[in-house]
C-alpha cells in the first residue's frame, strides 16, 4: 500500500497562497500574477449558483485551488454525512483539487452543526474513532486528505495523551497528511503552557504538505486565534523552523476578518514568500521549475484504497455502516 509520504512527493508544489474571501476577491483577481494559489471553503459553494459560483469559477480560471472544509466533523459520534461528502466530491472533481483538508475536531452533534471547531478528548478511543472515519472519508473522496491541528481553549475530559501524541497517532493510524497550522501551535502553546518547538519535534512533520499561518489577538493571559491581524514574529520564527525541517507543498496566509488595505496583505504575502524561499529548497526552486500549472494540479496521485473496508466501495451510503 502506498503511504502518504510517497504520495506527498507526487503532489504539486503550489507556493504561497491566500484564502478566497468575498471581501477581497476582486483585489485577489487583480493580483493574479503575484499570488500562487487560492484556498476556498467548500461549504460556501456546495450546490450554489449565482455570484458565489461565478467567483469560484473565475478563481479556477486564474489560480490553482485547494479546498479547506469546516463541516466534515471527523470526530463526531454522528455517522459521516453522506450528502455532505457527495457534494464535496462533486466540487473537488469539478475544480481539479489535488488534495483536500478539514480539522481534527467535531462540529456537529445529533445532526446539528455548531459552526465551531470543537476539540476532542486526547484519548486512544478518540484516535481509533477518528482514524476509522478518516479512512472512510478518504476512500470515498479518492483524493489525498490532510488533517489540520486546531486551536482549543479547554482540555477535554477523559484525555490521557498529550496533543502531540494524539495528533501523531491520528496521522500515522489514518496514514494521511498534516495541514500544520503554525499559528494554532503558537496559540495553544501560550494558552496551555507548552514549548511550541518541542511540540513540533514530537509530531511527524514529514507528513506536512500544507501550512497555515495567521494572526491572533491577545486578551489578558490568553491568545485567541482570530485570523484578523497581521502574523506575529514568533509565528514567523516557527514557520522558519518548520520549513528548515521538512519540505512542504503549499503555504497559506489565513485572513478572514478585519481586512486591511490589500497592499498590506500583499506585503505580508511577499514576506512569507521570501521566508519560504530562504528556508525551504522546494520553494527556492519554485519559480525556475514553473511547477504551478493547471496540467500538473489535475493529477491525483495513485493510492491503494483496497485495504480499507468500506462496504459498497464508492457508494457513499456505505459510509454510515
Ligand atoms: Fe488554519
Amino acid at each position: 500500500m502506498t503511504c502518504f509520504i510517497d504520495i506527498k512527493k507526487k503532489l504539486p508544489l503550489l507556493g504561497v497562497g491566500i484564502g478566497l474571501r468575498r471581501e477581497i476577491a476582486q483585489d485577489i483577481f487583480a493580483n493574479d500574477g503575484k499570488i500562487d494559489w487560492l484556498e476556498f471553503t467548500p461549504e460556501n459553494y456546495m450546490g450554489l449558483g449565482g455570484m458565489a459560483r461565478e467567483r469560484l469559477e473565475h478563481a479556477h480560471s486564474c489560480f490553482p485551488l485547494l479546498s479547506h472544509g469546516i463541516n466534515l466533523s471527523i470526530g463526531a459520534t454522528d455517522d459521516l454525512n453522506e450528502d455532505y461528502l457527495y457534494s464535496l466530491k462533486v466540487l473537488l472533481d469539478k475544480f481539479e483539487i489535488p488534495w483536500w483538508s478539514d480539522h481534527l475536531c467535531f462540529t456537529s452533534y445529533e445532526g446539528i452543526y455548531m459552526h465551531d471547531l470543537l476539540p476532542l478528548p486526547f484519548s486512544k478511543e478518540a484516535v481509533n474513532h477518528v482514524v476509522k472515519r478518516i479512512k472512510q472519508a478518504q476512500n470515498f473522496i479518492e483524493r489525498p486528505f490532510l488533517i489540520e491541528n486546531i486551536s482549543y481553549y479547554m482540555q477535554m475530559p477523559m484525555s490521557s495523551l498529550t496533543e502531540a501524541q494524539f495528533l501523531s497517532e491520528v496521522l500515522e493510524g489514518a496514514d494521511c497528511g498534516l495541514l500544520l497550522d503554525i499559528n494554532n501551535v503558537y496559540v495553544n502553546s501560550i494558552n496551555h503552557s507548552f514549548d511550541p518547538y518541542k511540540f513540533l519535534d514530537q509530531i511527524p512533520l514529514e507528513r506536512t504538505a500544507q501550512i497555515h499561518i495567521a494572526g491572533h489577538k491577545k486578551i489578558d493571559d490568553y491568545v485567541i486565534d482570530t485570523h484578523g491581524a497581521a502574523v506575529s514574529e514568533p509565528v514567523f520564527d516557527l514557520l522558519r523552523y518548520v520549513l528548515q525541517k521538512t519540505t512542504v507543498n503549499a503555504v497559506l496566509l489565513e485572513r478572514d476578518q478585519n481586512f486591511p488595505e490589500f497592499e498590506e496583505l500583499m506585503n505580508e504575502l511577499n514576506a512569507i514568500q521570501m521566508i519560504c524561499q530562504a528556508n525551504n529548497k522546494n520553494f527556492a526552486n519554485l519559480k525556475e521549475k514553473a511547477n504551478v500549472s493547471k496540467s500538473n494540479i489535475a493529477k491525483v496521485p495513485e493510492k491503494d484504497f483496497s485495504s480499507i473496508n468500506v462496504k459498497g466501495g464508492r457508494d457513499v451510503r456505505a459510509l454510515s455502516a
